[in-house]
């Protein structure tokens, strides 16, 4: 049975094609980079209108990947929650047209619960349950993951998502948007011990996060303390050393919650998903601490880390027990940990 999956929550367009058994057929994602990088940064109503435009040449790319056609597909996927609630509305109503002409079930999927279950894919086994930790744009939270559909909150952060971190950080250093990646690369010419930047919550038993006294603390280093305007700095060792440092400060917090939440339930798995958990650094060091904590650790594969359709087969869990949308399905912008 195939299943067509649609994802429009922030700024990528995805359309992807899988199976009951968790086969992805296409998995196509059309970025909207190019619309956003000259604001710095995702413009809602910019993302809503590109999706727009582009949901369906994505849809038909996935079709012809795929090598399925329409009256092939046996149920319609899409992610409704959480997200930019424009951006959601194009998914969920192209979703509901698809249902209702095509005369088949509809199914919601969550967002954040579907970065968990993409570790889940790539593992091609059960990995549950499990201290889910999803770090993205949005959200840096920890979860127990008892189910694929059952995920109860751990802790999450007061402030800034690690993401958006990443993406504010890139721009004060002058590296562009997308942060992470450009941030990850920068960080590679650095040295990480060069800046000594807050570490919240870091010696605190809370599951918390707070990284907006991080960016800050980036820009008193590099214009003087009390001081947040200046010129970006050019490309050379200062810069590079302050992107090490800023990557290793969020890491450091990364990995010590996810070690904390793993021995407070402990639980012997743990699963990481969402764009910043593509970073090589923050891998190696989460797959360090797994192996300190004898825990197995379960990180997709890039491509399935940052915003895809694919991770949206957690519905394929939902088919199973008949838990199916109805055709007047919300988009709901926000998510504490429950559906
Ligand atoms: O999961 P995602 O694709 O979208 C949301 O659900 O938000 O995550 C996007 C976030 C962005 O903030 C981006 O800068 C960050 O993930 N990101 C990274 C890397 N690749 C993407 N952060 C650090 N290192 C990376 N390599
Ligand atoms: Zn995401």
């Amino acid at each position: 049975m195939n299943f067509l999956a649609i994802e429009t929550s922030c700024d990528e367009t995805s359309v992807a094609i899988f199976t009951d058994e968790l086969q992805i057929l296409a998995n196509v994602v059309a970025s909207q980079v190019d619309l956003h990088a000259r604001f710095g940064g995702v413009v809602p109503e910019v993302a809503a209108r590109a999706h727009l435009q582009r949901l369906l040449p994505t849809m038909d790319e996935a079709l012809r990947q795929a090598q399925v056609k329409l009256t092939d597909i046996g149920a319609i996927v899409v992610m409704n929650s959480p997200g930019l609630v424009g951006a959601l509305l194009v998914g969920v109503s192209a979703a509901k047209m698809l249902a209702l002409t095509l005369d088949v079930p509809l199914l919601s999927a969550n967002h954040i619960e579907a970065h968990i279950f993409a570790a889940r894919m790539a593992a091609g086994r059960d990995i549950f349950p499990c201290v889910g930790l999803v770090v993205s744009g949005g959200h840096t939270s920890l979860f127990h993951c008892k189910t694929p559909l059952d995920f109860d909150l751990l802790g999450g952060t007061i402030d800034d998502a690690a993401g958006e971190a990443f993406d504010k950080v890139a721009a004060i250093l002058g590296l562009g948007f997308p942060g992470g990646p450009a941030v990850e690369r920068e960080a590679a010419l650095g040295d990480p011990k060069a800046h000594s930047l807050p570490r919240s919550f870091l010696k605190e038993d809370r599951l918390a996060f707070s990284f907006s006294g991080l960016k800050t603390a980036v820009l008193y280093a590099l214009y003087g303390v009390g001081k947040t305007r200046g010129a970006a700095p050019g490309p050379g060792k200062a810069r590079a050393d302050l992107a090490a440092s800023f990557q290793k400060a969020v890491i450091d917090v990364l990995v010590a919650k996810a070690r904390q939440a793993l021995r407070k339930t402990k639980l012997t798995r743990l699963a990481v998903g969402g764009g910043v958990s593509a970073n090589g650094a923050l891998r190696a060091e989460l797959e360090a601490m797994a192996k300190q904590e004898r825990a197995e650790i379960f990180i997709p594969p890039r491509k399935l880390c940052t915003d895809n359709a694919a991770m949206a087969a957690v519905a394929v869990e939902k088919w199973r027990r008949q838990i199916f949308a109805a055709l007047d399905l919300d988009a709901v912008p926000t998510y504490h940990g429950k559906n």
